[in-house]
């Protein structure tokens, strides 16, 4: 059984409501060129104002979902400036990011802080996009196979195999970040590979969940560089900074996505 092909963009701290809304148009026509048979689950994670205008923008398409890029994981309360999964389901968010490296670098997010916001996720059934990588020093360090455990196991906590059926992880190594240095494909094959290991043996059980847990790379991926990683057997999808946010290069990556989804047909 294969698993779901996903090609999610990450816009960050980019674009006004109206950029957004432009961008979204234009991967939208795009998107209808392509064959329905084999296009990627696209996901498109604007900023929180612009939210609104994209999934307004997208009312209706089938082909192009929202995520969102951040949350808290309680529900309401007096918490300045967050906002909850319900806010997000009210908008039509259906994606989630969760513990990208820039929150973890610069917002103070832990894994303990992950494993709270991917318990609400899976409760509020937001599809979850959990991130974990290692930095420079710690790959140089030769940890990058004990960070990203630590990180995947940390993030499972006291969630039951059942609940992680929409669980999706991107391996992001820090340092390939919007840097122009991707990880070598086969190296981002095997950590993938090693997440999906991480998974199963946290579980232990027979059902093997890791196996179905779609695991993307993530870090300078670009029109030039993803194919190679597209056609490797453990990297289900691409989770792209930059290059999601110009319209032809990312209908690119997604036009990538549909090879491999035509290559391996998915589940769902
Ligand atoms: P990048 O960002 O593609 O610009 O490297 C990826 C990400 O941070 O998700």
């Amino acid at each position: 059984m294969s698993r779901k092909t996903i090609i999610a963009g990450n816009w960050k701290m980019n674009k006004t409501a109206g950029e957004a809304r432009e961008l979204a148009r234009e991967l939208s026509a795009a998107v209808e060129k392509l064959s329905e048979k084999d296009l990627p689950h696209i996901v498109l994670c604007p900023t929180f104002t612009s939210l609104p205008a994209v999934t307004t923008t997208l009312t209706g398409n089938k082909k192009l979902a929202v995520g969102a890029q951040n949350m808290d994981y309680r529900d309401n309360g007096a918490f300045t400036g967050e906002i909850s999964a319900p806010m997000l389901l009210d908008l039509g968010v259906q994606y989630i990011l969760i513990g990208h490296s820039e929150r973890r670098q610069f917002f103070g997010e832990t894994d303990l802080t992950v494993n709270h916001k991917l318990k609400a996720a899976l409760k509020h059934k937001l599809a979850p996009i959990v991130c974990v990588g290692e930095s420079l020093d710690e790959r140089e360090g030769n940890l990058t196979d004990k960070v990203v455990a630590k990180q995947v196991a940390g993030a499972l906590q006291d969630i039951a195999e059942q609940e992680l059926e929409s669980l999706i992880i991107a391996y992001e190594p820090v340092w390939a970040i919007g840097t122009g240095k991707s990880c070598d494909a086969e190296e981002a094959n095997r950590v993938c590979g090693l997440i999906r290991t991480t998974i199963n043996e946290y579980y232990k059980s027979s059902g093997k969940p890791g196996d179905k847990v779609p695991v993307l790379y993530g870090g300078s991926v670009t029109p030039a560089n993803c194919e190679e990683q597209l056609a490797k057997p453990n990297i289900d999808g691409s989770l792209v900074g930059g290059a999601s946010l110009k319209a032809g290069d990312f209908a690119a990556i997604i036009e990538a996505g549909a090879k491999r989804v035509a290559r391996t047909p998915q589940v769902v």
